[in-house]
């Protein structure tokens, strides 16, 4: 099955038209950080290419400290030969779904989500089982949603945090969707990308509660490496080799040059950090003035870098809607249909990993614009 394109990738070539024109272009429609790879990780990239023969390699040292991530973080055992490392959470994912799940297998998942599920569930020919999930579950699935399906999914994607939305599920929530899936055996997929990206405390790794999920996960969002293509899926013991398999025959290993450089990365705490810290204050900035545009209907953020926004009273062609603010203001959104395809023409998505200098100046730009729509 063919998947659907995503729209915001028009909505950016649209951008980036303009800014090669002259135009004042504020980037909000991509989910990646403004950033670079942070300073240690170019170092060590600068020191090994001239050293390194960059020949196809799993580098040991890299899934010896991510599993050491794991203990610290989540207080789980993880043997490192159950990391396998990917170019980012986009492959690792291919691989999670091939290792755990046959052609025609349905899997649930929410609806809103991130697109790429439902494209890369259909490129390989599994069931995508999309579950409107609303501002009443925070947008997130939930133990008594997975409960009432009849019949029982072979698996599940959980996002937490989530995108478009942020929102991150509680322990007790995790703690209770594991056990329902456990009983009903469906097999957990869980994409932590936006870990280390939180404004409510610690986010829990579906590990703490199932040893049988399979994780995904990347350099792209909190290590700021979204280019180096980087990523890993923590596969269970019983599918572990076939997993390796899968990896082998599709993608065989990581770019070297960013597995050297991935590992300098997490030795980057500090300005990482930073990146949060910057984040953080441009949510504060969007939750305190969107409600003055009129976008009072947003999904609380705990995570990630994304705000979700009801746009109905003044739309209900999200794309159009998003063509027009970027034409009109410089200011380029992400349109809900690519993450809905059901409710998301009414749904934008800002994503606030930029400056804060660009949000100061995003929401100077969208006050007036917002406040001469015509409301509906
Ligand atoms: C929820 C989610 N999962 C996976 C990905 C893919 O990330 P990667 O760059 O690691 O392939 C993204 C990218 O935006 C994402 O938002």
């Amino acid at each position: 099955m063919t998947p659907d394109p995503f729209r915001a990738i028009e909505i950016s070539r649209l951008a980036h038209r303009m800014k090669a024109e002259g135009a004042p272009v504020i980037h909000m429609e991509f989910g990646q950080p403004s950033t670079g790879a942070p300073a240690g990780a170019i170092a060590a990239a600068h020191r090994v290419l001239d050293a390194d023969g960059m020949g196809y390699w799993e580098s040991a040292p890299l899934c010896a400290a991510l599993a050491e991530r794991y203990r610290r973080l989540h207080a789980v055992d993880i043997d490192p030969g159950r990391i396998i490392l990917t170019c980012g959470a986009s492959p690792a994912l291919v691989l999670a779904l091939s290792a755990a799940f046959e052609a025609g297998d349905r899997i649930a998942l929410a609806r809103p989500g991130y697109v790429a599920y439902r494209g890369t569930l259909k490129a390989l020919n599994m069931e995508p089982v999309e579950l409107a999930c609303g501002p009443e579950s925070r947008f997130q699935l939930t133990a008594a949603i997975i409960e009432a399906l009849d019949p029982a999914p072979a698996g599940l994607i959980i996002a937490s945090p989530a995108n478009p939305t942020g929102t991150i599920l509680s322990p007790e929530e995790m703690a209770a969707i594991a056990a329902v899936c456990r009983r009903r055996g469906i097999r957990i997929i869980s994409d932590e990308i936006y870990h280390g990206l939180s404004y409510v405390g610690a986010v829990p790794s579906m590990l703490e509660f199932e040893p049988g999920a399979l994780v995904v996960n990347s350099f792209s969002k909190y290590f700021s490496m979204a280019g180096w293509r980087l990523g890993w899926l923590v596969a269970p013991e019983d599918l572990r080799e076939t997993a390796r398999a899968y990896v082998g025959n599709l993608f065989l290993t990581a770019p070297s040059l960013s597995q050297h450089a991935g590992l300098a990365a997490m030795d980057c705490t500090e300005e990482l950090d930073g990146h949060v810290a910057v984040y953080r204050r441009n949510r504060e900035l969007l939750l305190e003035a969107l409600p003055r545009l009129g976008l009072t209907s947003i999904a609380p953020p705990d995570g990630a870098f994304y705000i979700w926004a009801d746009i109905g009273h003044l739309t209900d062609d999200s794309i159009g809607f998003c063509k027009r603010l970027l034409t009109e203001t410089g200011v380029a959104t992400a349109p809900g249909v690519d993450f809905d395809p059901v409710d998301g023409h009414r749904f934008m998505r800002f994503s606030f990993a930029v400056s804060t200098p660009e949000i100061e100046e995003a929401l100077r730009r969208m006050a007036p614009w917002f406040a001469a729509q015509p409301v509906s």
